[in-house]
């Protein structure tokens, strides 16, 4: 039996460090979607375009070192902009959200288009302050090379490409779960969510 959690929300949330907690602590496995984006955008560098780039997709390209970086988090999201980009990740996802057992998913579209009928669909969400501050400390403590004011301006350039385009736009499903994150600790957006799911699954 299948039991798809879908956590969608904007960059820096808190999301990802959520579902991958929550996901250890039910057993699920879990999919970051927007590596696959990070991964296409990435794609695109060596000249491939970007259909080319998500359609030749292959697990090593997902474990490449430079995902996380600011470049390619731009070039994600630009890709992710080309409804054809999205088409070709679908069925990845989709096979993903519904495999034996469970899986814990976490994106922009996961409540709204990859998976509408999830068995909990939530909105993670924080102030862009508080976003811009956590990422900043996320790039810092990579070694990245980046200002707090460059942090900022890139969240909200890359907000509002996803929130603004026609396909797959960045929004809380009608039925997902809001929660706002600015001021709870990681552990207790963490238990706040492990609880929700627990109430659904009995
Ligand atoms: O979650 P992230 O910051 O790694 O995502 C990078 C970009 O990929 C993000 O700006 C938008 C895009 N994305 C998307 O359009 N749909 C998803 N399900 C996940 C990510």
């Amino acid at each position: 039996m299948s039991f798809c959690v879908a956590i969608d929300g904007p960059a820096a949330a808190g999301k990802g460090t959520v579902s991958k907690a929550v996901a250890k602590h039910f057993g699920f496995p879990h999919l970051d979607t927007g590596l696959l984006y990070r991964a296409t955008g990435a794609k695109t560098f060596e000249g491939l375009t970007p259909l080319d780039a998500a359609l030749s997709l292959t697990t090593s390209d997902l474990e490449r070192d430079d995902l996380r970086s600011g470049d390619a988090g731009q070039a994600a999201s630009r890709v992710a902009a080309i409804p054809e980009v999205r088409s070709a990740l679908v069925d990845f996802q989709q096979a993903f959200a519904r495999r034996d057992g469970g899986a814990v998913l976490d994106g922009r579209d996961i409540g709204t288009v990859i998976c509408p009928d999830a068995e909990v669909k939530l909105y993670i969400t924080a102030s862009d302050e508080v976003r811009a501050l956590r990422r900043y400390a996320e790039l810092i403590g990579k070694g990245e090379h980046v200002t707090k004011e460059g942090v900022s301006a890139d969240l909200r350039e890359r907000d509002e490409r996803d929130s603004a385009r026609a396909a797959a736009p960045l929004k809380p499903a009608d039925d997902a779960t809001v929660i706002d994150t600015s001021s709870m600790t990681i552990d207790e957006a963490i238990a706040k969510v492990i609880a929700l799911i627990e109430a659904v699954r009995g």
